[in-house]
């Protein structure tokens, strides 16, 4: 059986980090297999094409090469992580997906639609996300809270992007969710960390039924 695919989205701050480990341990002390993992990068090629994106170096090339970029990390992560653990039947939890690509290199970097289908239709192929969480915070929210966490560190290559950039972010994430309402949920990630985590844990409840699945493999002999 195929595994289960949950990715979380949202712009800087938004606690889509913090969301997908607490629904990864939620879904550990079920006894199921979880795996944990980002982009960009989560598996070896990725990482190091993480390196070049976030550092700012890939930036002067334009959004399409960084889009370009952005994929090939997806291809790599795709075949060498997610590919296997949902063939083997296991919950993948990713932290940004394709919706991030949608958003920051379509919406706002302006790449055509049909560059970031074709690059979609190549590296995901049949990975797609049965859920979708967008962490919805205003950007001077997302921000500050990035700026606490961030203390004496640099700013990454989006990080540095001004409260413009950032409110563009939100409301292109907003649009798309209202383009997929069946696989994206919007959630207000303002309120308490405890409510969005129960909100987030009520959705995979009801969508992808965690407990059968456990059943159904503690009764395969
Ligand atoms: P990261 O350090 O993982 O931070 P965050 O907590 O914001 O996820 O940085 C990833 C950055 O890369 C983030 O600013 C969004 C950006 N990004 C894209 O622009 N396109 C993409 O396809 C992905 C996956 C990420």
């Amino acid at each position: 059986m195929r595994g289960h695919f949950i990715t979380f989205e949202g712009g800087e701050g938004s606690g889509k980090s913090t969301h997908a480990a607490t629904l990864a341990q939620r879904l550990k002390a079920l006894g199921l297999k979880v795996v944990l993992t980002r982009e960009p990068g989560g598996s070896t090629g990725a990482e190091i094409i993480r390196h070049i994106l976030l550092s700012g170096i890939a930036k002067p090339l334009g959004a399409e090469t960084e889009a370009i970029l952005f994929a090939a990390a997806r291809d790599d992560h795709v075949r060498s992580t997610i590919m296997p653990a949902l063939a083997a039947g296991q919950w993948v939890i990713c932290d940004r997906f394709i919706d991030s690509t949608r958003v920051y290199q379509g919406a706002l970097g302006q790449v055509d639609p049909r560059v970031i289908r074709s690059l979609e239709r190549v590296t995901v192929g049949p990975a797609r996300p049965d859920v979708t969480f967008i962490l919805d915070v205003p950007a001077t929210v997302g921000l500050a809270r990035a700026k606490h966490r961030r203390g004496k560190g640099t700013v990454d290559r989006f990080e540095a992007e001004g409260v413009k950039f950032h409110e563009a972010l939100r409301k292109a994430y907003q649009e798309l969710a209202a383009k997929e309402p069946k696989r994206i949920i919007m959630v207000d990630g303002r309120a308490p960390r405890d409510v969005v985590a129960d909100r987030i844990w009520d959705v995979v409840k009801q969508r992808l039924h965690p407990e059968q699945a456990m059943l159904a493999e503690q009764a395969v002999p």
